[in-house]
């Protein structure tokens, strides 16, 4: 009976050291494919939404006021706001458009939230 205590003792100190393994490594996985995370992004004003509206193709005052609403509807529903301006005006095409299927935003809605992504993240200052 000693030696089987001793055993299951073992095993009790075995499981609690190795249980969290798992997670902490599905944590670490996580971390590693999740971009920054950042505030809420305000709605554009009214001056910035004009000077968009020239820059970014088929912007308008109007599709980045419906693309900001999608992206406080959906982009903090699997995981937190992603911070803007630490993702490429290059790479946000492709990474808004995935992004967008899983959030089942189709068009016109996917090029309204890209447009309002490149706007906003130009206003915070993001090359
Ligand atoms: C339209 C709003 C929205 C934006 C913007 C958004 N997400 Fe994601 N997002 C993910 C998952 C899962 C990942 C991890 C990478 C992957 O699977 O593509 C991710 C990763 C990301 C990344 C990092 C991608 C990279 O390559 O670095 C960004 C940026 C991002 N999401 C932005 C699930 C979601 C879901 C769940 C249905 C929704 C809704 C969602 N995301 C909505 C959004």
């Amino acid at each position: 009976m000693g030696a089987f205590r001793l055993l299951y003792d073992d095993m009790k100190l075995l499981g609690s050291n190795l249980l969290p393994a798992p997670l902490l490594a599905l944590g670490v996985a996580l971390t590693a494919c999740y971009p920054k995370a950042g505030p809420a992004p305000q709605a554009l004003s009214a001056d910035s939404a004009a000077r968009a509206s020239t820059r970014i193709a088929g912007a308008t005052p109007q599709s980045l006021a419906a693309g900001h609403e999608l992206f406080i509807a959906n982009c903090s529903r699997c995981h937190s706001y992603p911070d803007l301006a630490s993702i490429s005006e290059k790479e946000w095409p492709g990474i808004a458009a995935s992004m967008s299927k899983k959030a089942g935003i189709a068009a016109p809605g996917n090029d309204q939230l890209l447009q309002f992504i490149l706007a906003a993240r130009s206003e915070q200052g993001a090359p």
